[in-house]
């Protein structure tokens, strides 16, 4: 399988990125994940839709070859940081890749209740006309990593907390089950 990471986050140590990392160290066996430059899209203009970047079309192609999304993004200001909902208002338009796509959302933060602000806001602007993703029903698959400061290796490591990482492995099992039920 071939899976897609979109981080919320562009900070060099950020938890979420790390947590993409984890991911694709421990999933390994299971499928190879790339990890989308978001930081390298413009911001989004309609005047550019016509002949948009390489990055853009880049961006749009990654999801189109994915089996499966994973969106991993911190909270800012209680909603979606303004570096993905970009990439989601690009990932909306022309051929619109993420219709019907697969997508599991999760989040890290310092704070005490994970992302999930966040979360709900973003699972919205995913429903949404342009967009239309298949996401994976939160009911027991919410991956809210709570007071991230203490679950990660140090300044830049991987997440080592056995309790998240056990239900990571729970949550990101059931993914690629539904993955695999609707390419049967
Ligand atoms: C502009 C801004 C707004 C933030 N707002 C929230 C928030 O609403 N809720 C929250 O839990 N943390 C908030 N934080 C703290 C982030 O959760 C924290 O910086 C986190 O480490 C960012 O994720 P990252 O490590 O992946 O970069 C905010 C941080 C920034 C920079």
């Amino acid at each position: 399988m071939n899976m897609l990471a979109i981080v919320g986050s562009l900070r060099k140590n950020s938890y979420n990125l790390r947590l993409a990392k984890t991911i694709r160290e421990r999933f390994g066996g299971e499928f190879d994940l790339r990890i989308a430059d978001i930081g390298s899209l413009p911001h989004f203009n309609e005047d550019l839709e016509d002949g948009p970047p390489e990055s853009v079309r880049t961006f749009r192609r990654e999801i189109a070859a994915a089996d499966g999304v994973f969106i991993i993004t911190p909270e800012y200001n209680w909603s979606v940081p303004g570096v993905l909902k970009n990439a989601l208002d690009w990932a909306s338009r022309d051929d619109r890749p993420l219709d019907g796509k697969p997508v599991m959302v999760m989040g890290a933060s310092n704070g005490v209740i994970g992302t999930l602000r966040c979360q709900l806001h973003l699972r919205q602007v995913l429903s949404s006309g342009g967009i239309q993703a298949d996401v994976l029903p939160p009911a027991g698959n919410e991956v809210l990593i709570r007071s991230a400061g203490n679950k990660f290796n140090g300044e830049d490591g991987l997440l080592t907390d056995e309790k998240s990482l056990k239900s990571l492995d729970r949550k990101i099992g059931n993914f690629l089950g539904e993955i695999r039920k609707r390419e049967a």
